[in-house]
């Protein structure tokens, strides 16, 4: 065995913060027997009269601080309750808590591990102290105290230890990733419209130029694709739609020259759609005043894919993978939708909008058409879909749809390893019939009975034959209420999708 200190580097404060003693602290995890997890450690002794005299009982996510007022010295002590019974749940509010005992008192902290944790609980537990120093704060006049903690050292002892370090460098870029997800979509839907999305993708490509290229379709593009349920949705609005294609080439190895950049075509790619409605109203058929400022969140899909495609290149996995934004603003106005109107779709079907508010599925639909000249070896769209989600699964799960086992089997494996958990819901073809159009081919409502799960055969009605997964994130993208806020799902989920296919 090795043991080695893995060095988690938290991007807050000042970088490469110098480590001064004074201001770092040792963190120790207890278990519910009160023990010490950590074996072979030659402060065992006195830890041992600490933890007796704290009186901590070990339980998930205690914490006991303890300050050494000859030394300076400062212990954290930490619960963990059972190591045997220790979930990516606990891990994350053992992490939380760690984070908040330390984050205005201390510089830095090593946490010592040793060989508690599994390659992927370590995986799981590194994000969530990377994720509990996230802040959006951009808005606030009066800016909180910048934590002063900046640095966080994993200290390990295991036998493999490359794979943990792997873990780790993938952990900092879903990180990345995940942050920028978090930050459009928190940012008000008074900047956050269309338009924003597309420069933030022209951001990234100006960030990664090796590796990332960017396409925007406006209006003119969509109206001359045919992509008329695009069209249908943000027509209302004053905002041009956008539809922002992100393409990740991670296996130009050469540097790109003159010639070549850009003129790489990617081959059968993996290419995620997201659904990027920058304010839902609801169109003509308008939602309820209460609560709608959290519509500002529907385009939460779009802000996943683009956190992946910046994961993505801070990982540099040897994939192809598309990113495609479906941005538009549903309003209601004098040129907006009627209920009733009938459509044409870009792949010909025409389609009955019983409902302006049913409005995701159909920037997704002529997406989904769009993004098979690419020729996809997999499509995995992500969206806001369903109010019927969030009353199935709640906030803990996202709806999982495919037409595909092996996609089905893949996501629910990448989804417990990343612990950014899904579930999977059927899509039987009897429930098509509830899309019957009285004059169209199919209509955009299937009535309250299993909602989204005629969201989602909508949607299949427009992949044909490609292996698609469809991802219902409505109760799991943010969580609502009075400190509503982006959670940056799911990043993490599709990392560890994309790296088990490298
Ligand atoms: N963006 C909403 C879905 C949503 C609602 C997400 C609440 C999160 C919380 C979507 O555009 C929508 O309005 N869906 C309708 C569909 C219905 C009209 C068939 C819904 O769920 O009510
Ligand atoms: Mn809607
Ligand atoms: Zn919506």
């Amino acid at each position: 065995m090795t043991t080695k200190t893995l060095k988690l580097t938290l991007n807050l404060g000042k970088k490469n913060p110098k480590k001064s003693q004074k201001h770092s602290c040792c963190v120790y995890l207890i278990d519910d027997n009160k023990q010490l997890l950590q074996k072979n450690d030659n402060a065992q002794d006195s830890l041992k009269n600490l933890i007796q005299a704290s009186q901590i009982r070990g339980k998930v996510a205690e914490t006991f601080l303890h300050l050494d007022l000859k030394t300076a010295e400062a212990i954290l002590l930490v619960g963990i309750g059972s190591i045997d019974k220790l979930t990516g749940g606990h891990l994350q509010k053992i992490a939380n808590s760690i984070y908040n005992a330390l984050a205005k008192t201390h510089k830095s902290a090593t946490i010592y591990l040793q060989d508690c944790l599994d390659e992927v609980q370590f995986g799981q537990f590194s994000l969530a102290l990377l994720n509990s120093s996230y802040c959006f704060d951009t808005y606030k006049s009066q800016k909180a105290d910048k934590p002063l903690l900046s640095q966080i050292d994993l200290s390990v002892t295991v036998n493999n230890l490359t794979n943990y370090e792997q873990q780790l460098s993938l952990q900092n870029a879903i990180f990345a990733g995940q942050s920028l997800t978090k930050d459009v979509a928190n940012e008000p839907p008074n900047v956050c419209f269309p338009a924003f999305m597309a420069k933030q993708a022209h951001a990234l490509a100006k960030q990664y130029p090796d590796v990332l290229t960017v396409k925007v379709l406006g209006e003119k593009d969509m109206e001359k694709l045919g992509m008329n349920c695009f069209l249908a949705v943000s027509r209302g609005s004053e905002k041009e739609g956008k539809l922002v294609l992100l393409e990740y080439n991670g296996l130009n190895t050469t540097k790109p020259t003159k010639k070549t950049k850009k003129a790489e075509k990617l081959a059968e790619p993996i290419v995620l759609v997201g659904k990027g409605v920058t304010f839902d109203t609801g169109g003509i058929s308008l939602k309820p005043s209460e609560g709608m400022g959290e519509m500002k969140f529907d385009m939460g899909g779009s802000a996943s894919v683009l956190g992946a495609i910046k994961a993505l290149c801070e990982a540099r996995l040897p994939l192809q993978v598309v990113g495609a934004l479906a941005c538009a603003e549903n309003m209601p106005s004098g040129n907006a939708t009627r209920p009733g109107d009938i459509v044409t779709a870009m792949n010909g079907t025409t389609v009955e909008i019983l409902n302006t508010d049913a409005e995701g599925r159909l920037v997704l639909c002529d997406t989904l058409t769009y993004v098979q000249q690419y020729n996809p070896s997999v499509i995995i769209d992500v969206a806001t879909l369903t109010g019927a989600c969030v009353i199935a699964l709640g906030n803990v799960r996202t709806g999982l749809f495919s037409n595909d086992e092996d996609v089905i089997f893949e996501l629910e494996q990448a989804s417990e390893e990343a612990y950014d958990r899904v579930w999977h819901l059927p899509l039987d073809d009897d429930y098509q019939e509830q899309l019957n159009s009285h004059f169209a081919d199919v209509q955009n409502i299937g009535g309250r009975a299993a909602g989204s799960i005629t969201a989602g055969c909508f949607l299949s009605r427009f992949v044909n034959d490609i292996p698609w997964a469809h991802l219902d994130i409505a109760g799991t993208a943010w969580v609502s209420g009075s400190k509503a806020h982006s959670t940056g799902r799911p990043v993490p989920l599709l990392l560890h999708y994309l790296k088990n296919k490298v």
